[in-house]
């Protein structure tokens, strides 16, 4: 029997949604928008926090996406995608792309990206990274997406994080008691 918080998993191998949901919210990440433009030229963006680094040397990272997800079929169109990583003052824009609205890119500053032509939401972003894709793999209803970083801006700030439900943003102190 495995105790998280006040719910208990009485079936290890039955773990349902919710756990899963709850499991996660436990491990913050940062924020980040991924964009693609589609075939038509049209730009398309998410709010996503399912970004990990897979190796350095190419330098590669993941995101899982939702295959339904209007984001994914512009990656897929052409190819490449930008991971913008959001910067604490940021929490709007993530609400923005997570959103139903359709025309996500009316309300923010963009331009294309030097390399791929993603956007690269110029105000929001404290860092944008460029891939193109590697592979593609789809696992249940999302698609794990492997992409090599090919530019990069960075610049300092302090990232937003999404973690126990909730956006909040990157304090460097020490941890109490470490
Ligand atoms: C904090 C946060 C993180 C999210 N991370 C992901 C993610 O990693 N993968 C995913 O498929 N959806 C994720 N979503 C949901 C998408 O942002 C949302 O469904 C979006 O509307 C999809 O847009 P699209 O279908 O136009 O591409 C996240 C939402 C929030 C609020």
């Amino acid at each position: 029997m495995t105790t998280i918080a006040s719910h208990t998993l009485t079936t290890p191998t039955a773990v349902s949604a919710d756990e899963q949901r709850l499991l996660m919210s436990s491990y913050p990440t940062g924020v980040s928008v991924i964009t693609a433009v589609d075939a038509y030229g049209m730009p398309h963006g998410m709010t996503c926090t399912s970004l990990s680094s897979v190796t350095l040397r190419p330098p590669t990272l993941l995101i899982c996406l939702n295959a339904k997800s209007g984001t994914l079929a512009a990656i897929g169109d052409q190819g490449v995608f930008a991971v913008n990583l959001l910067h604490s003052g940021a929490q709007a824009t993530a609400e923005l792309f997570a959103s139903r609205t359709p025309d996500r890119f009316r309300d923010v500053a963009w331009k294309p990206a030097d390399r791929s032509g993603a956007p690269w939401l110029v105000d929001d972003a404290l860092a944008v990274a460029e891939c193109t894709v590697r592979r593609r793999l789809p696992v249940g209803d999302h698609d794990v997406v492997i992409g090599e970083v090919i530019n990069l801006r960075y610049s300092e700030g302090t990232p937003l994080l999404y973690g126990m439900r909730r956006y909040s943003r990157f304090d460097a102190r020490e941890a109490a008691g470490s």
